[in-house]
């Protein structure tokens, strides 16, 4: 045997027959009272229960031992007699000599308070994104609304005509069903446009897929085209066709949508001939996917480019300081990163990388 990962993944039962050779010796105290155990005799009894065989904290010990490592520690979840579940880190110091391998020390700590804390404050993370979304649609609402607007007239225009058509003394039905089928297309878009809202401002559980960055594109444009319309400033894309991303699609879409937003505000008072937005994708190597949202805007100068990030920084009279700061959480932690560049009084670029696949799997518990 050569590649123990290997020889695990060809034999899966293996670590199991191992662990058949292994027996419990001892535990103190607070191994007694981490199960809940009645006595040490109760917890004796039943520790190979208690401890059952685990393909991922059984074959770190053995591959450890296979590299002639020190120590190896891991996370996995107990449970305990009387039914609870606790998240542990356990820990093993290994000897350096043949004879230490007859017992091995293995340490166990409770990590349930950091892992309710780290839930907390991923739940915490995942509100702030969502606010932070509320109040970017807001700012978009208004034109989206209007954006509404003209399928549901279409709806009204088009029965009226099919009651026009019912209502004569020879009622043409041919005529009404066309009009009804036209309603019922506006009424059909009317509802998409009401979808793609929902989504945007929903709450979701975060999942991150494959996916072809145009539709990450798309679904910003969405957003944010009715309100660059009603600016006069004109969207050009480019996007690498087939190209991947893998990502939580909503927060790819959030990131965009917060960009350009940003970039719209700095065209404010940029002339009528050239207010404009560019946003592009094209692959870095094969494995990253970086996204380009540029504005002939009024720039940033480079004191305020160290600044962009840090929350609750802004320029605007009616600016929170999240968006920027929003979007590199979001970005890294997806394993990415986010920078701008800027030429004062020309135009801004902003550009973030993500993966393009799936990261390989670390093996937890
Ligand atoms: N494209 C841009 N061109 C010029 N300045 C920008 C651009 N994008 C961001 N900035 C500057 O960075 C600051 C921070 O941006 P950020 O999106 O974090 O917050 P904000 O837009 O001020 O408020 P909000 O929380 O509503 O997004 C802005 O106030 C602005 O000064
Ligand atoms: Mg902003």
């Amino acid at each position: 045997m050569t590649d123990i990962d290997r020889y695990f993944d060809e034999h899966p039962d293996a670590v199991g027959e191992l662990r058949k050779l292994h027996r419990f010796v001892d535990a103190n105290d607070a191994a007694v009272r981490l199960f809940e155990a009645d006595s040490k005799e109760h917890f004796m009894a039943k520790a190979s229960d208690m401890l059952p065989a685990n393909r991922n904290s059984n074959s770190a010990v053995y591959r450890a031992m296979f590299k002639r490592g020190t120590a190896c520690q891991g996370e996995r979840t107990l449970v305990t007699f009387s039914g609870r579940k606790v998240p542990i880190v356990w820990r093993c110091s290994l000897p350096n000599d043949l004879e230490g391998y007859r017992r091995l020390f293995f340490y166990a700590f409770d990590v349930t308070e950091q892992k309710e804390n780290r839930d907390r404050l991923e739940a915490l993370r995942a509100e702030m994104a969502r606010s932070s979304r509320v109040s970017l649609f807001g700012e978009l609402a208004a034109s989206i609304l209007h954006e509404i607007s003209q399928p549901l007239s279409g709806v009204r225009t088009s029965s009226d005509a099919a009651l026009r058509w019912l209502e004569r003394d020879t009622p043409e039905i041919a005529e009404a069903v066309r009009a009804i089928r036209d309603a019922s297309r506006w009424a059909k878009d009317a509802t998409e446009i009401c979808r793609k809202m929902r989504g945007f401002l929903g709450k979701v559980p975060e999942r991150p897929v494959q996916f072809d960055a145009v539709e990450a594109v798309d679904s910003a444009l969405f957003l944010i085209s009715p309100k660059a319309n009603s600016e006069g400033i004109s969207v050009e894309t480019n996007v690498t066709p087939g190209i991947k991303v893998f990502a939580d699609p909503l927060q790819v879409q959030q990131v965009l949508v917060n960009l350009l937003v940003n970039g719209i505000h700095a065209i404010d008072s940029v002339p009528a001939d050239r207010r404009k937005l560019s946003i592009s994708v094209q692959a870095d190597g094969a494995d990253a996917t970086v996204f380009a949202v540029q504005d002939s805007g009024c720039g940033i100068n480079s004191e305020t480019l160290q600044s962009l990030f840090q929350p609750f920084f802004t320029t605007k009279a009616d600016g929170m300081g999240m968006g920027l700061t929003i979007a590199r959480s979001i970005v890294e932690r997806h394993g990415g990163r986010i920078w701008a560049e800027s030429q004062p009084g020309q135009h801004t670029c902003f550009r973030f990388a993500l993966p393009a696949n799936q990261p390989v799997a670390l093996p937890s518990d």
